[in-house]
């Protein structure tokens, strides 16, 4: 079976504003018109519907960093799925291991998110990776098997093909240190096995995981490269145009 399209998608986190991210999208759609890899930029929430419109006509899709998995309600400060849907969201990434650090975001609250964003006609980008200490004790399989069996609770078969999965090493995050490509390949291959042995090999061979962690333009070509890579979920060079348009094109 050929390999599923490859996806370089930009996670931006707490960077750009509302009208700097107009400006780089609007220089990016003509970089990456045509591109062979499926492009997302993870945006902040007020950037939403400026870009939204911007790449309107181009190949460039949008992604959230965030949403609640509650359809309303008195949940201050909190976004929910219709509201994304609306403007045109087609990407939310949960389980982020910032948001997993810094705000208390659990595999419980993972999977309701999840369900939420599938139920609303989206589609998540579920993240998980061990630490540091998990890889030195090694218990990096167990830790990343288990974050993703309780992510996709309940979740169907067709539902599990559609979904994005990134695994990201917390140690490779921001840190300039990209695993390894072997590194990268054996947890995304655990992972395939795992959602071979949940949901049969058909649905494994459908879903997307992307690598994420110190990802550039000089090592994307190789990551992507590699039989259960699909891609990659890129912080730091996803700001920079150059850079960014570059790992879009990693086969060129
Ligand atoms: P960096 O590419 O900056 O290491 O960030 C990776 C990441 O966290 C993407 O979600």
């Amino acid at each position: 079976m050929s390999k599923r399209v490859i996806m370089a998608a930009g996670n931006w986190k707490m960077n750009k504003t509302p009208s700097e991210a107009v400006e780089f999208v609007n220089s990016l759609k003509d970089r990456v018109a045509g591109s062979t890899a499926e492009v997302v930029v993870g945006v902040p929430f007020v950037c939403i519907p400026g870009v939204i419109e911007a790449v309107k006509g181009s190949n460039i899709k949008v992604a959230a960093q965030n949403v609640h998995w509650e359809p309303n309600g008195a949940y201050t400060g909190e976004v929910s799925c219709k509201m994304l849907k609306d403007l045109g969201v087609d990407y939310v990434i949960i389980g982020h291991s910032e948001r997993r650090e810094y705000f208390a975001e659990t595999n419980e609250m993972i999977n309701k998110k999840a369900r939420a964003i599938l139920d609303a006609g989206m589609t998540p980008i579920i993240c998980c990776g061990e630490s540091l200490t998990q890889r030195e004790q090694g218990v990096t399989a167990e830790h990343v098997r288990y974050q993703i069996k309780v992510a996709l609770l309940g979740l169907s078969a067709e539902e599990v093909s559609r979904i994005v999965i990134a695994y990201e090493p917390i140690w490779a995050i921001g840190t300039g240190k990209t695993a390894t490509t072997e590194q990268a390949e054996e947890v995304c291959g655990i992972i395939r096995e795992l959602l071979v042995e949940l949901y049969g090999k058909d649905t494994a061979e459908k879903t997307r995981i992307l690598y994420g962690g110190s990802v550039k333009a000089d090592n994307a070509k190789e990551l992507f490269a590699m039989p259960n890579i699909d891609g990659g979920l890129v912080g730091g060079a996803s700001l920079k145009l150059d850079e960014f348009e570059k790992i879009v094109k990693h086969d060129a």
